[in-house]
């Protein structure tokens, strides 16, 4: 009954160990769930007011497909402040998350057989959404030896006549990793060249660490600017996963058309998340730094317990979102308390059966040899979490040959 479209979706490997976490704790099981990708601090108390308001003051109606006037002025003097961008109020359509943005933007460019050139590890939804939307995945696969980060010669030679959008997360779901501003500029010049669409998900852009600084790939020059699509959201920076409110920056006649796409789909965000988005904005700029603080006391933290771990090897250290994801193929072929780790899927599931530790495997991400383990939770259920993985792996013996 099903349609080639929805046989091929392949489903989230991230959401199914989340379910399976979240169905143990249900059943009074104590999982320590490090799979997750959203803060586990509460929406700051300004966007909660900012909803509570919306609801009293009865802006419950439909808003413009593109989202409410205000919202966009106010994430364009975002955009311009933080980030360096110049965007008109009607070149921002705001979406339900950073999700339907993104989707918004292949459904506008993608006509059926063109290629998206991406990085893996990618975010476990890029492939599932270009291919939904007619596209094909060329996956260039990054490695330790590239720092996690595209290179400009391996743009180059992905180039066909069907290549239409080079596609980039800055800084990285899974690996955290952040591009410096120099191989930005090169591997977007070479995409320039080949007159591709980038579309830059910037998602994490406020969580970043130590001395990494974002740039902004719209920002490097007015070139790229006219024919880049900038991604960005309220779910990470903000802990608003739930209101799902994110948003495209891009040049009119793409931003005109997503917005009528939307038009057609969802028709715009919830008012209420607009109106909460709108206060955010406004006034929870402190609470992001607090909560960028501790998100590199736990990275630091991560790092440290990660370092002691037998098996699992962090090859480049993460310099934004809230990720570690270290090489665990040291541990293929061994055997841990009865059970056979031939892959990153056999380690996550033991881990999760016998000793009670939620992480995700690579292989979603385009990364077998990889697991990904969030962050983003208390010092204390990290601290849990590693002292139960640390006891679990110390056990790891190699898998005796069959006689
Ligand atoms: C890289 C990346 N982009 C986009 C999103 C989507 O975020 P949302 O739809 O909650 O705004 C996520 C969420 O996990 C993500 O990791």
């Amino acid at each position: 009954m099903l349609n080639q479209r929805a046989r091929g979706i392949s489903p989230s490997p991230t959401i199914a160990f989340d379910s399976r976490a979240k169905a143990m704790a249900s059943d009074g099981i104590d999982v320590v769930n490090l799979s997750v990708g959203e803060p586990d601090f509460a929406t700051p108390a300004g966007a909660r007011a900012g909803g509570i308001a919306a609801i009293e003051g009865g802006w419950t109606k439909y808003t413009p497909s593109g989202g409410l006037h205000e919202l966009r002025q106010a994430i364009a003097e975002k955009l311009e402040r933080d980030n360096g961008l110049r965007y008109s109020p009607d070149e921002i359509v705001v979406s339900n998350g950073a999700k339907q943005a993104l989707f918004n933007a292949f459904m506008v460019l993608l006509d059926p057989g063109d290629e998206v050139i991406m990085q893996s590890p990618y975010w476990v939804t890029y492939p599932e959404m270009v291919k939904l939307a007619g596209g094909v995945p060329v996956i260039l696969r990054t490695d330790a030896g590239t720092g996690f980060a595209l290179t400009p010669d391996m743009v180059e030679s992905a180039i066909t006549d069907r290549s239409k959008v080079l596609l980039l997360c800055n800084p990285s779901n899974p690996t955290g990793v952040v591009y410096s501003r120099r191989r930005l500029e090169d591997v977007v010049t070479v995409a320039l060249r080949a007159g591709l669409v980038m579309i830059a998900d910037e998602i994490y852009e406020r969580l970043i660490y130590g001395t990494a600084q974002t740039v902004s790939v719209a920002a490097l020059g007015s070139e790229v600017w006219e024919r880049t699509v900038t991604v960005n959201g309220f779910s990470k920076a903000f802990a608003m996963t739930g209101w799902r409110l994110g948003y495209t920056a891009a040049p009119r006649p793409l931003a005109k058309a997503m917005a009528e796409v939307q038009s057609h789909s969802t028709s715009a965000p919830s008012t209420i998340s607009q109106r909460a988005g709108l206060a955010a904005l406004r006034s929870d700029q402190p609470c992001i730094e607090e909560m960028r603080r501790h998100f590199d006391q736990r990275r630091r933290f991560a790092m440290q317990r990660l370092a002691a771990l037998p098996g699992m090897q962090l090859e480049v250290e993460p310099e934004g979102a809230f990720y570690v994801f270290p090489n665990v193929a040291a541990l293929f072929g061994t055997t841990i308390r009865g059970r056979r780790i031939g892959s990153s899927d056999d380690l996550c599931m033991a881990l999760l059966d016998l000793a009670r530790v939620a992480i995700v495997p690579g292989t979603g991400f385009g990364s077998p040899d990889h697991v990904r383990i969030s962050y983003a939770a208390s010092l204390e259920r990290l601290r849990e979490g590693f002292d139960r993985m640390q006891a679990f792996l110390a056990e790891c013996a190699p898998t005796p040959l069959r006689a």
